[in-house]
């Protein structure tokens, strides 16, 4: 994305989503950045599914627990959120006090979006007695209306804790729910919800995959669907996949999920090979679209102007902080 057009007025920014100014192309823009955090005393946190350049610069990389528990515990004045927009949402519902800006305010996310909160009051009112357990890839309206938050690094220790006889709603992804579902053995009423870069890998090419590389181990999220999880020989959440390319001994893996993480599993494993799963129409869509909106030029006018900046409704957010703290606090210790 060139940013070649002069600063835009603040309400235009809110628009386009993020600063647009010329850049000196001369500029080394990871030595101006470091700069700019050290200046303003700023954290960047960054999301495995951002670009490599974005990784590498990055404070701390983590998946979706690691990231929110990074916001937590922060003592900077600044946090720059590398990710989409809910996890920029997550560090500001955790630091009211603190500047929370992220590169691009169009990141967003197709599971979140596809949870209105409108709809998602209806549906829980027809279940009045089941208590909400959400995944954190939601709004924070949509927090606003949980009773307890989970990633996909906790989710299945989160419900393991719950009482038998309470029943439980689960939203919004129902990939992620199902296979919660099939590995507690709990049943769990499931909000239709989906994430569009998870459901685009083809069952036929991991099999395919599997038969030229028969001792390579499947990595999956647990976002995909049941016909992929199926093939897997782990699921789990980024950090979880990372960390099984490492221990494992096999010199090849194939990995159904977002192609970014791939960048720090090369780096931890030189000699070891990562095949990323195909999709199932040869798109690149296995990058996730709302993700890759950040770029290291966004990520520097960001840092410079402190913009664009998350802002929120105070009483959604004092909400949407029950719900987090309690995942917070039952999951010490999950890694
Ligand atoms: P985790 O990194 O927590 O596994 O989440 C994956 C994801 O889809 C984030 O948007
Ligand atoms: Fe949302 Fe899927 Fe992108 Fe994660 S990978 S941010 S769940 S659209």
């Amino acid at each position: 994305m060139p940013d070649t057009l002069d600063i835009l007025a603040p309400e235009t920014l809110a628009t386009v989503g993020y600063v647009r100014e010329p850049i000196d192309p001369t500029l080394d823009l990871f030595d101006e950045i470091e700069r700019l955090k050290e200046e303003k005393n700023a954290v960047l946190l960054a999301h495995y599914y951002q670009e490599p350049d974005i990784q590498d610069i990055a404070d701390y990389i983590g998946d979706s627990l690691g990231l929110a528990r990074e916001a937590a515990r922060t003592d900077a004045d600044i946090i720059v959120f590398a990710g989409v927009h809910f996890m920029a949402e997550t560090a500001k519902i955790l630091n009211p006090a603190k500047k929370v800006i992220l590169p691009d305010l169009n990141a967003g996310c197709s599971l979140a979006d596809s949870c209105p909160p409108d709809e998602f009051a209806a549906f829980r009112a027809q279940h009045p007695d089941h208590i909400v357990i959400s995944y954190i890839n939601c709004t924070a309206a949509i927090k606003a209306q949980t009773d307890i938050i989970c990633t996909s690094s906790n989710a299945e220790h989160l419900v393991r804790q719950i009482p038998d006889d309470q029943p439980i709603i689960f939203a919004p992804d129902r990939n992620l729910g199902r296979w919660l579902i099939k590995e507690t053995g709990r049943d769990m009423v499931l909000w239709d919800g989906s994430c569009i870069v998870h459901e685009v890998f083809s069952e036929q090419e991991i099999v395919r995959l599997k038969a030229r590389h028969p001792d390579a181990p499947v990595l999956a999220h647990p976002e995909c669907e049941e016909n992929v999880l199926r093939h897997a020989d782990h699921i789990g959440s980024t950090s979880s996949i990372r960390r099984f390319a490492t221990e494992n001994d096999a010199d090849t893996f194939i990995v159904a999920t977002e192609s970014g993480i791939l960048h720090q599993m090369q780096k931890d494993n030189p000699g070891k090979t990562f095949i990323p799963a195909p999709p199932s129409n040869g798109c690149a869509c296995n990058d996730c679209p709302h993700m890759k909106l950040n770029t290291l030029e966004k990520l520097y006018l960001c840092l410079k102007h402190e913009a664009p900046e998350i802002e929120m409704d105070e009483a959604i957010r004092l909400r949407a902080l029950q719900p987090i703290e309690r995942m917070l606090a039952m999951s010490e210790g999950v890694s």
